[in-house]
C-alpha cells in the first residue's frame, strides 16, 4: 500500500500510532484540530512528554516519513486507511462524551478521497457505538474499530509490542486494509464484530482496573490487620492464574482511561438494567482511596489548618507528565480545603491547578522542607533519594507513602515516622492487637 495513513488526532494514542506506524515503514500523516499543536509538530516539538517521542519525532520528520495537516482535506484525501483518534472523555453522568468522534467522523464525510476508504475508529468507545457511525460512513467507506491498548509511559513501544490486535468489522474482508498494515508485527489478530472489539477494549480496562481496586482492597485490609500488603499481594501475584501486573495498591487509578471507561461500562451496564455490580464496586473502592490516604496523614499530623505538606507527585503515573483525572491532584485540593499548604514536586509537571498558597517547586528535596510529607505518584527516583537528606527538613517526622515507593526500613532508620498502604505501622499492630484480646474476652 504505497497511500499514506491519515491520523486525525495526535493525542497519545495519534502520535503513538504515527511514530509506530512510520518505524513499520509507512507514510503518516497526522491532522488535529488545533492548529498551534500542528505547528509545534511540525517544528519537531512534541505536545507533551513521552519517552522516546522527542527523537522518533525528530528521526521521521527528517526522513520526511511523516506530516502535520491542519487541513483534513489536504490530510486525508490521498489516504486509503484514516485513523481516528480523538478522545472520548467522561460526561457528568458518566457516559462518554462521542462529541469529538462524531465531529471527526462529519468532517471527513466532506473529504474528496481519491479512492474508497477504510475509516478505522481507535478511540475508545461505548458498545454500539460503531455500528451506530456507520450509516453515516457507509455512502463514501468502510467504517470499523481497532482499539488499542497502549500504556502512556510505553506508548510507542506498546505499540509496536501489543498482545494482540483486536479489529472489528461489519466483514472480515473490511478488517483487511487495517490488519495489513501491522502485519509485521506478527500478533494474534482477534477478528470479530465492530461491538465486540468495542466490549474487548472497555472490558480489558475495566478488568485492570478491577485488579487495581482488589490490591487496594487487600491492602487496606492488611493495614488494619497489621500485615504487609507487599508480601500479601507478592504471594497472591506469583499464582499464574492471576499474575502480579496491576496488583499494586495506592492513592487509586487515575488518568484519562480507567476511570472514565469504567464508568462508561458501568452506564451501558444500568442501561440494560444491570444493577450495581462489579464495575460500580470498582469505582466505589477508588473514590475512597484518596480518603484513606488523607486519613492516614491525618491520624499522624491531626488538623491540617496551618500545616505545610511536601507533596512528591502530581502525574497521575510515573514517566509522564499527565496530570488528567490525576489522584493526587484530588487529594492536594482536599487538604488545601482543609487548610494545608503544600510544596510539590513532580520530574515531569511543571504546570498545575494549585489551591491558593500552594506551589510547585523545583526539586524533591525542597518539597521535603515541610511538616510532613506524602508521595502521590511512583517516580522510581523518589525511592533513590537517600532519607537522611531529607529527614532533618520534615518538621514533624511525618512521611505517608501512597504508592509504596519508598524503602520503609530506610525511611524509619533516618529517624522519620513511615506509613504506606496495607504496610504495617505501629498503630495498626497495636489495633490488631487490642482487637484480639477483645475477642479473647
Ligand atoms: N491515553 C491513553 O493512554 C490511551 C490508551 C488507549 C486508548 N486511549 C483512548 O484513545 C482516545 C484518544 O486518547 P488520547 O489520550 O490520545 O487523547 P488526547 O486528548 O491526548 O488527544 C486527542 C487529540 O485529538 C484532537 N482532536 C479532538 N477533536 C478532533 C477533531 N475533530 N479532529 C482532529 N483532531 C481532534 C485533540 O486536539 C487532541 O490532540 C480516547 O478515546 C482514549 O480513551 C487512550
Amino acid at each position: 500500500m504505497s497511500r499514506p495513513i491519515c491520523i486525525v488526532g495526535t493525542g497519545y494514542v495519534g502520535m503513538a500510532s504515527m511514530l509506530g506506524l512510520a518505524d513499520l515503514g509507512w507514510k503518516v500523516h497526522g491532522y488535529d484540530i488545533v492548529p498551534e499543536r500542528v505547528d509545534r509538530l511540525r517544528r519537531g516539538i512534541p505536545p507533551y512528554r513521552e519517552p522516546k517521542l522527542p527523537e522518533l519525532l525528530q528521526h521521521h520528520i527528517e526522513h520526511r516519513n511523516v506530516h502535520f495537516f491542519d487541513s483534513i482535506e489536504e490530510a486525508a484525501s490521498g489516504s486509503q486507511v484514516v485513523i481516528i483518534a480523538v478522545g472520548t472523555p467522561s460526561r457528568d453522568d458518566g457516559s462518554a462524551d462521542l462529541s469529538a468522534v462524531r465531529a471527526a467522523v462529519e468532517m471527513l464525510a466532506h473529504v474528496q478521497f481519491a479512492t474508497w476508504p477504510t475509516i478505522v475508529l481507535r478511540s475508545t468507545v461505548p458498545p454500539g457505538t460503531t455500528d451506530s457511525l456507520s450509516a453515516l460512513v457507509a455512502p463514501w467507506g468502510n467504517l470499523i474499530y481497532a482499539p488499542e491498548f497502549l500504556r502512556e509511559g510505553s506508548a510507542v513501544h506498546d505499540f509496536l509490542n501489543p498482545d494482540r490486535i483486536v479489529v472489528g468489522s461489519a466483514t472480515p474482508a473490511e478488517a483487511v486494509p487495517y490488519v495489513t498494515l501491522l502485519e509485521r508485527l506478527q500478533k494474534p489478530v482477534v477478528f470479530t464484530s465492530r461491538s465486540n472489539a468495542e466490549l474487548i477494549k472497555c472490558c480489558s480496562n475495566a478488568y485492570l482496573a478491577l485488579k487495581i481496586s482488589f490490591a487496594n482492597e487487600v491492602a487496606n485490609l492488611c493495614g488494619a490487620f497489621g500485615a504487609t500488603s507487599d508480601d500479601v499481594l507478592r504471594g497472591i501475584g506469583y499464582d499464574q492464574r492471576i499474575g502480579p501486573h496491576f496488583l499494586r495498591p495506592g492513592i487509586g487509578f487515575g488518568g484519562p482511561c480507567f476511570e472514565k471507561d469504567v464508568k462508561s461500562v458501568e452506564f451501558v451496564s444500568a442501561q440494560y438494567g444491570l444493577g450495581e455490580g462489579l464495575f460500580s464496586a470498582t469505582l466505589r473502592v477508588n473514590e475512597g482511596q484518596p480518603g484513606r490516604v488523607i486519613r492516614i496523614l491525618e491520624e499522624e499530623i491531626g488538623s491540617f489548618a496551618g500545616t505545610t505538606i511536601g507533596v512528591w507527585g502530581l502525574a497521575f503515573k510515573a514517566n509522564t507528565d499527565d496530570i488528567r483525572d490525576s489522584l493526587a491532584l484530588r487529594i492536594v485540593d482536599e487538604l488545601g480545603r482543609r487548610g494545608a499548604k503544600m510544596l510539590v514536586y513532580d520530574p515531569a509537571v511543571h504546570v498545575a491547578p494549585l489551591p491558593v498558597g500552594s506551589r510547585l517547586v523545583t526539586s524533591a528535596l525542597e518539597a521535603a522542607r515541610a511538616d510532613a510529607l506524602l508521595v502521590l505518584t511512583e517516580w522510581p527516583q523518589f525511592a533513590r533519594i537517600d532519607p537522611t537528606a531529607y529527614a532533618s527538613g520534615i518538621a514533624r517526622r511525618v512521611v505517608v507513602d501512597g504508592r509504596n515507593v519508598l524503602d520503609a526500613d530506610r525511611v524509619v532508620a533516618a529517624g522519620l515516622i513511615y506509613r504506606g498502604i496495607g504496610r504495617s505501622g505501629p498503630s495498626a499492630t497495636e489495633r490488631r492487637t487490642s482487637l484480639a484480646s477483645a475477642l479473647t474476652v
